[in-house]
C-alpha cells in the first residue's frame, strides 16, 4: 500500500517558485508551476547541486551550480539528455502538500 506524507503547506510554495523539503531524510525539490505542484530529487544528477535552490522559469528549473536545466514535470535534463532526476508523486489535500513515500 502506498503512503503519502505531508511535506509542506500550500502557502509555503508561492506560484512560480520552489524550495527544498524533506521526505524523511531525503531532500526533495518541490515546485509550484501554475498552481500544480511537482517534486523531484533535490540533488542534481550532474554534481549534486541543490535543485530546490534553483531558479524556476515555467516548468524549467536551472541548477544553481552549473546552470543545467531540468523540466520539473518530467525530470528530464534539457542541457544533457544523459541526465535525469527522479520524480515523486504529489498530492494536495486541503492546505497540505503530500508526497508518496
Ligand atoms: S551540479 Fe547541477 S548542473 Fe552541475
Amino acid at each position: 500500500m502506498s503512503e503519502f506524507v505531508k511535506v509542506a503547506r500550500v502557502g509555503d510554495i508561492p506560484l512560480g517558485s520552489g524550495r527544498t523539503v524533506y521526505l524523511g531524510a531525503t531532500p526533495i525539490a518541490l515546485f509550484n508551476v501554475d498552481g500544480q505542484y511537482y517534486a523531484i530529487h533535490n540533488s542534481c544528477p550532474h554534481e549534486d547541486g541543490p535543485l530546490g535552490e534553483g531558479t524556476l522559469c515555467g516548468s524549467v528549473v536551472t541548477c544553481p551550480v552549473h546552470a543545467y536545466e531540468f523540466d520539473v514535470t518530467s525530470g528530464e535534463c534539457l542541457t544533457e539528455e544523459v541526465y535525469r532526476v527522479e520524480r515523486f508523486e504529489v498530492r494536495v489535500e486541503g492546505e497540505d502538500i503530500l508526497l508518496r513515500l
